[in-house]
């Protein structure tokens, strides 16, 4: 089997694979997918497994940046991994996503994170739970009562606006000291706010994508950077709540939105997991944001078979971090597996990370790690 790149002609193979792992596609959708594509394939970012001449499985790393603790850095976000039904359950699929994350590294990626559809096969390569995209239903009529105090200019957004909605997304996710939400780059974004069944306004500090979908509100993306704005856009959706019963929208663990609501009992939320994987240890670290309040070091064995372990002191200082090699004669350290560095880059406590075998080792640098990463991480757009 040979791993290769993908090329304009590949792509009616790699649709047909994508129907039999997926299902039906529409023309439409169909067409859509291959503007997306067919810009990344020159850039080495969707890799295809060959038996011969035909194409076995196909898999794409698509380009983002990924905020943490406010921070944002380079993410390859895994998508579309597709085994043809006839090679499945011989290790095509671990053979592919090895050459993904080589080929991330070689792009010049610490960190990727993908939306798995099956766990074990990601696990067994170091990826691990770290988050996900939580979608909260609300009363439409309740979001009609947020009505903005004070005056936010907010205006309709399209393909232009690309620039300038990450310019928000930056600024926002920096003061909200944000861990886990991804932008896409500027192409992709033009693409989207292109879109004719969306409706999308901005404001100087957020944002808001929606649509109809079966009779209700669907929210595609509303960050806003201030109660102001928060008040704003969510009561332009709300505004919609003589025809829509309910608002579908993805919000973060601690979305203001939620605090703002004037009733709130039960949440109604369905989540969407997400694993995340650490690529190379000491860029991911020095990369990530951390709390301006915490001061601490730690010493940490990473055991990786896939991408070569080894030992780092870490140091956090004044909201940046840096993994200094320590070679494995020094102070006694933590043990993580590369499943358990990537779930506590993530947040995930030590306790969880020992109570699950996936950290063992020196228990007294444990609060200083929980101190450094905490975070809760979320996504608010699914890939
Ligand atoms: C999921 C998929 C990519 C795996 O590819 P594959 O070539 O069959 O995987 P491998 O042979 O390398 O197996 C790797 C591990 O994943 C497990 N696995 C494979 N398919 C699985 C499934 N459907 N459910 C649960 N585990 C599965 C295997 O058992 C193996 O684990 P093990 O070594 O502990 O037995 C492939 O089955 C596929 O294309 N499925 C349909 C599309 C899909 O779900 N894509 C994933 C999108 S995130």
């Amino acid at each position: 089997m040979e791993i290769r790149d993908l090329t304009p002609d590949d792509l009616d193979d790699v649709l047909d694979l994508r129907k039999r792992a997926f299902g039906p596609l529409a023309a439409s959708d169909a067409e859509t997918w291959r503007r997306a594509v067919i810009p990344v394939l020159g850039e080495g970012r969707y890799l295809g497994a060959f038996d011969g001449s035909r194409l076995a499985a196909a898999a794409r790393l698509r380009q983002f940046t990924q905020w943490w603790h406010g921070r944002p850095q380079p993410m390859a976000g895994v998508a579309g991994v597709t085994v043809g039904p006839e090679d499945r359950g011989r290790g095509v699929g671990t053979r592919i996503m090895r050459a993904v994350i080589d080929r991330a590294v070689a792009l010049g990626d610490a960190v990727s994170a993908l939306f798995p559809a099956t766990t074990p096969i990601y696990r067994a390569l170091g990826y691990e739970h770290a988050g996900a995209q939580r979608k909260v239903t609300l009363p439409a009529e309740s979001l009609r009562r947020l009505r903005p105090s004070g005056q936010v200019k907010v205006r309709r957004m399209g393909p232009a606006d690309a620039a300038e909605l990450i310019a928000v997304l930056h600024r926002v996710h920096a003061a909200a000291r944000s861990s886990g939400p991804i932008s896409y780059d500027e192409r992709t974004w033009g693409l989207w706010l292109d879109d004719d069944d969306d409706f999308r306004y901005i404001a100087d500090d957020g944002y808001l994508i929606y649509r109809w979908h079966d009779g209700d509100v669907q929210i595609d993306n509303l960050v806003a950077g201030s109660a102001e704005t928060a008040r704003a856009l969510w009561s332009i959706v709300g505004s919609s709540s003589s025809i829509a019963k309910n608002v579908i929208a993805p919000v973060a663990p601690d979305d203001p939105v939620l605090w703002l609501l004037p009733e709130r009992s039960q949440d109604h939320v369905t989540e969407q997991r997400w694993m995340f994987r650490v690529l190379d240890v000491a860029a991911a670290v020095e990369r990530r944001g951390y709390p301006a309040a915490v001061t601490c070091e730690a010493v940490v064995t990473v055991e990786d078979p896939v991408r070569g372990g080894g030992t780092w002191r870490l140091e956090v200082a004044g909201g940046s971090g840096t993994a200094i090699p320590a070679g494995s004669a020094g102070a006694p350290a933590a043990v993580l597996s590369a499943n358990g560095l990537s779930a506590l880059y993530s947040g995930v406590p030590t306790a969880t990370l020992r109570a699950t075998g996936l950290m063992s080792g020196d228990e007294r640098h444990d609060e200083a790690l929980d101190a450094a990463f905490a975070a809760k991480a979320y996504m608010l757009d699914y890939f």
